[in-house]
């Protein structure tokens, strides 16, 4: 065993590693990945893997005393009788905008003086900090001490967008974060509900928003859509040109069209920049598909959630009829994504816009027949749209050492993509400051007029 004085040794040689870690808040389960530029072989990003696997459930368990994170009913049986909280992430919005029933679709257990999705949302995101500090520490073999996070919150575009809801995931983001610094790991993933409270009450007294500037916001938190966009952009395998994305997670979809825009640099056409021409999301997602599934197959609707992942297998027996309505509703999101996109192109890009190609994302993208409502164009032409998934990023793989299977990345493009500093991530353009494009009166001239 080294003595004390070699490991003091070891840490003053060493140099402390800045690390970037991405934190993909889901509603059904975390996606944990982190950036090390000064890798042995360059700059990696690693899938952070806990029991062995990179989906961390989102969901947790209350004892009645304790709070147990990182676990799921399915997975963790042995934990006996205990109260589930689900979707949690979907459950603060419910409790900041009072819109009960608008945004989450499975059971919430009835605790007299429980926890709130809030302070669930707070814990859990200092649960993952710890878990992937312990994950970063191992992966390199450096004591705490030497390595500093940054850490990035991805959230719905819908809720970046709602001030209030973005004010409210700041405040978890950074209190998670304030938490991890004064108490460190969660032992176990465990804690008592009136310490936990304590914690947080200690912990609240943050400056608000207003003190942060944009950039370091979008450190902070960040749209989960633009971070999905990072390895679609960077990929060679891309082209510039005309795209949609659309992410179905479990608890929201996503669609917006976009542009990757070239410019012309050292002699050549180079993809510079992302144009957002349109986006929408809509809380309906898989866990509406399990709802729907659930009514169908007569489970009580409390187990409703116990679907998830199997979505796939259930609708190849039954069939579509159950999910028409959640189907047309996701449709419905894409086209209306596309209703503010299509004034805002010129005739030109109109005309490319017909073959946009689509990238699927989020545990949704693999069940085919959710891909099939997204064939067809917005604007109800014959031809099918190109359906694409997206390759693994070259430098990413898993802190096992084992490669990332393609059938992974619909899950982890988020947290990829937030391990990026904002000011890295290609220059990029709201819908709001694309204005309409300039229309002529005529679109072609008449040969007399010539
Ligand atoms: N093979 C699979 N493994 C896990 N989940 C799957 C699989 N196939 C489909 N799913 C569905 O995908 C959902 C998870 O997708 P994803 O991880 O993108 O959602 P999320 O990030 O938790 O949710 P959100 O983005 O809405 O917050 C699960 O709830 C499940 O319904
Ligand atoms: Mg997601």
């Amino acid at each position: 065993m080294p003595s004390a004085c070699c490991v003091c040794k070891r840490v003053y040689d060493m140099e402390r590693r800045f690390i970037r870690l991405g934190i993909d808040y889901g509603t059904s389960t975390s996606k944990l990945v982190f950036r090390d530029p000064k890798a042995q072989d360059g700059e990696k990003a690693y899938v952070i893997l806990r029991e062995g696997a990179f989906r961390i459930p989102s969901s947790v368990a209350y004892t009645g005393q304790e709070l147990i994170f990182g676990s799921s009913p399915e997975q963790h049986t042995d934990l006996g009788k205990v109260a589930w909280f689900q979707s949690v992430k979907m459950r603060v919005a419910e409790e900041v905008t009072g819109k009960y029933g608008r945004f989450c679709y499975g059971p919430w257990p009835n605790v007299s003086d429980g926890p709130s999705a809030n302070e669930l949302a707070v814990l859990s995101v200092w649960f993952l900090i710890g878990e992937a500090e312990k994950a970063v520490c191992h992966h390199l073999g450096f004591p705490k001490e030497m390595v500093s996070l940054s850490v990035t919150l991805g959230i719905p575009m819908k809720f970046f967008e709602n001030e209030m809801l973005r004010k409210e995931f700041l405040r978890i983001a950074r209190l998670a974060r304030r938490l991890h610094e004064k108490c460190g790991l969660l032992v176990d993933g465990r804690l008592g509900l009136a310490t936990a409270r304590e914690l947080i009450r200690q912990c609240s007294e943050l400056p608000d928003e207003m003190s942060v500037p944009d950039g370091d916001l979008r450190n902070l938190i960040r749209p989960e859509s633009e971070a999905a966009m990072c390895p679609t952009v960077k990929s060679p395998a891309v082209a510039e040109g005309p795209y949609a994305e659309v992410d179905i997670g479990a608890g929201t979809s996503h669609a917006t069209f976009f542009s990757i825009l070239p410019a012309f640099r050292h002699q050549r056409w180079l993809k510079d920049r992302l144009c957002f021409y349109g986006t929408r999301s809509e809380a309906v997602g898989m866990d509406a598909v399990d709802a729907a599934l659930a009514a169908r197959n007569h489970i009580p609707h409390e187990q409703s959630l116990l679907l998830r992942g199997h979505e796939r297998a259930e609708i190849d027996k039954i069939g579509t009829a159950a999910i028409e309505q959640i189907l047309q509703r996701i449709r419905e999101n894409y086209v209306l994504a596309w209703r503010p996109a299509a004034p805002k192109l010129s005739w030109a890009e109109r005309d490319r816009f017909r073959n946009h190609e689509v990238f699927l994302v989020g545990g949704g993208s693999l069940v085919p027949a959710i891909a099939r409502v997204l064939v067809t164009h917005p604007d109800g032409y014959d031809h099918e749209l190109r359906l694409r998934s997206l390759g693994v990023p070259s430098d990413l793989s898993r802190t096992d050492g084992r490669s990332i299977a393609r059938e992974d990345m619909p899950f982890l493009a988020v947290a990829y993509g937030l391990t990026y500093y904002a000011a890295e991530i290609p220059e990029t353009f709201t819908p709001d400051q694309v204005p309409p494009a300039p229309r002529p009166r005529k679109p072609r001239l008449d040969w007399e007029e010539m």
